[in-house]
C-alpha cells in the first residue's frame, strides 16, 4: 500500500491549562482592531473580561460582540458583519462553544469577502483567503477551533447547512482545558460524545485512491495517514477521559483528555469528514430539535454495525487503543459507554415518531457528501433498514 496522507491546520494550535492568557500576545501579531465575537453568557463572564481586558493593555481596539445565538442562524451573522463594519476590524476573535467559532468564522468571511452566508454554502466556496481569525474554545466537543467547517441554520431550509472551506481554519487556536470547567454534565457529555463519534468516522471514513488533486479538490479526503494518526489517538484519549469529566467536571485530567481528544478529533475529520451518522443526524436533528451530539452519538453504533464488515482493522485498532478485548467488544462498549453518560440509546427514546423513518432516511441518502465517505454503501432500502433498526434499539437486525 502507497501511504497517502494529508492534514490541514491552523498555523498555531496551542494547547494547555491558564494559555488563555497567551491570547494578547497572539492577536497584537495579527492584528490592531479585534472584534471578539461571543454569547451574552460569556461576556458576563470574569475571566472572560480579564482577557478582553489583556487584549486591549496590549494596544488593540476591541469591540465585543455578544450576540451569538446556537446553531447561528444565518440573519445573526449576516447582522453581526454588517454591525462590525463601522469599527472595521482586522482580526476577529471567537470564544466560546461551536455556536461562537462558527459565527466567528462566518464573520469574518462575510467581513472579508462581502456577500451573504448563502453564497458560500457547500464546499469550497469561498474565493480566498480570510482576515485572521483566531479560535478559542470553551466546550470540548465540535473541534471547530481546527476545522474547515462552520454550521448555520437557516429557515429558508429544512435541515442545517455547511460552510465548508480550508480557507476558515482558524490561523490561531489556543485550547485552554480550564474554560471546560465550567460546562454542566450534560453539555459535557454532548459535546465529547460527538467529539467521539467524529473521531470514529474520520478513523473509518472510506479510503479514496490517491490521486493527485484529491486534497485540492475536496475538503473531505477520505481516511488517510495522517488524519489516522489524529484520530486514533483522539478516540483513546476521549474513551480515557470522558466518563471522568462527566462524573466530576472538576477532574482537570479528565478535562484535558477529553478537550485534546476532541481537537485532535477535529484535526482528523477536517480533512477525513465524517460519514453516515452525520449525515443521518440532518433530518433526524431537524425534526426533534436535538442537540446534533446527541444526535450522532445514537447513531454512531448503529452505523458501525452497518460498516462492520468493512472496518474490521479498524474495529481491532480501536480495541487495542482502548483496552478492549477485540473488535467484537468495541460496539457494545461504546453503547454502555453512552448509556452512562446520558444518550439516548435509541432514536425513539431521542423523540423522532416512527412515521419518519422514511422521510429520514430519504434525506440522509440525499446528504451524498456524507453517505459517499462511509466506508460501506449505503443505498436507500439499506438506509431505511438502519434507520429503523436505531429506533428500534434492534443492532442484530444490522449484523
Ligand atoms: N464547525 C465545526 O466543525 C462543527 C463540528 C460539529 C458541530 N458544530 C456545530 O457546533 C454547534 C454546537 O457547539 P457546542 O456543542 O460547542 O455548543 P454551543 O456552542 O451551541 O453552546 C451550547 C450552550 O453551552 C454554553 N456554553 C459554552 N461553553 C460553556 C462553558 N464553558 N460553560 C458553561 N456553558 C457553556 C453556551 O453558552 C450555550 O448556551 C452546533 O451548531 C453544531 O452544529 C460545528
Ligand atoms: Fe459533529
Amino acid at each position: 500500500m502507497n501511504l497517502f496522507g494529508t492534514i490541514r491546520a491552523p498555523r498555531e494550535l496551542i494547547f494547555g491549562s491558564g494559555q488563555r492568557h497567551a491570547l494578547a500576545r497572539i492577536a497584537s501579531k495579527l492584528g490592531s482592531r479585534a472584534l471578539v465575537v461571543t454569547d451574552a453568557r460569556l461576556a458576563a463572564d470574569p475571566d472572560f473580561l480579564a482577557i478582553v481586558g489583556q487584549l486591549e493593555e496590549a494596544g488593540l481596539n476591541v469591540r465585543v460582540d455578544d450576540s451569538t445565538m446556537a446553531d447561528v442562524p444565518v440573519d445573526s451573522a449576516i447582522a453581526s458583519a454588517a454591525a462590525a463594519r463601522d469599527f472595521a476590524p482586522d482580526l476577529v476573535v471567537g470564544i466560546g462553544g461551536g455556536s461562537c467559532l462558527d459565527m466567528a468564522k462566518c464573520v469574518a468571511v462575510l467581513l472579508t469577502h462581502g456577500g451573504r452566508p448563502q453564497d458560500y454554502y457547500g464546499e469550497n466556496n469561498i474565493p480566498g483567503p480570510v482576515m485572521p481569525l483566531i479560535a478559542l474554545p470553551t466546550t470540548a466537543g465540535t473541534g471547530s477551533e481546527v476545522t474547515p467547517v462552520a454550521v448555520l441554520s437557516d429557515k429558508e431550509r429544512s435541515l442545517k447547512v455547511g460552510i465548508s472551506s480550508p480557507f476558515i481554519i482558524p490561523t490561531a487556536s489556543i485550547c485552554d482545558p480550564d474554560l471546560t470547567i465550567s460546562c454542566p454534565r450534560a453539555l459535557t457529555a454532548i459535546a465529547g460524545a460527538d467529539a467521539l463519534t467524529h473521531a470514529i468516522e474520520a478513523f473509518t471514513a472510506i479510503r479514496r485512491q490517491a490521486v493527485p488533486g484529491l486534497a485540492q479538490e475536496r475538503v473531505f479526503v477520505g481516511k488517510n495517514e495522517l488524519s489516522d494518526h489524529f484520530a486514533l489517538r483522539a478516540i483513546s484519549l476521549l474513551w480515557q477521559g470522558l466518563e471522568a469529566a462527566c462524573d466530576d467536571g472538576a477532574d482537570h485530567l479528565a478535562r484535558e483528555r477529553v478537550m485534546m481528544g476532541a481537537t485532535l478529533a477535529g484535526l482528523a475529520f477536517g480533512v477525513a469528514g465524517t460519514a453516515a451518522a452525520h449525515a443521518i443526524q440532518y433530518p433526524v436533528g431537524a425534526l426533534t430539535h436535538t442537540a446534533h451530539g446527541l444526535g450522532v452519538a445514537c447513531l454512531m453504533p448503529y452505523v458501525m454495525a452497518w460498516n462492520a464488515p468493512a472496518i474490521r482493522d479498524e474495529l481491532e485498532q480501536i480495541a487495542m487503543a482502548t483496552g478492549l478485548a477485540g473488535p467484537d467488544a468495541v460496539i457494545p462498549a461504546l453503547s454502555a459507554l453512552f448509556d452512562r453518560i446520558g444518550i439516548p440509546a435509541t432514536l425513539r427514546d431521542l423523540g423522532l415518531a416512527e412515521d419518519r423513518i422514511d422521510w429520514v432516511s430519504e434525506q440522509s441518502c440525499g446528504i451524498t457528501r456524507l453517505i459517499q465517505n462511509n466506508p460501506r454503501p449505503l443505498a436507500l432500502p439499506d438506509m431505511r433498514n438502519l434507520v429503523a433498526a436505531a429506533y428500534a434499539g434492534d443492532l442484530a437486525r444490522l449484523n
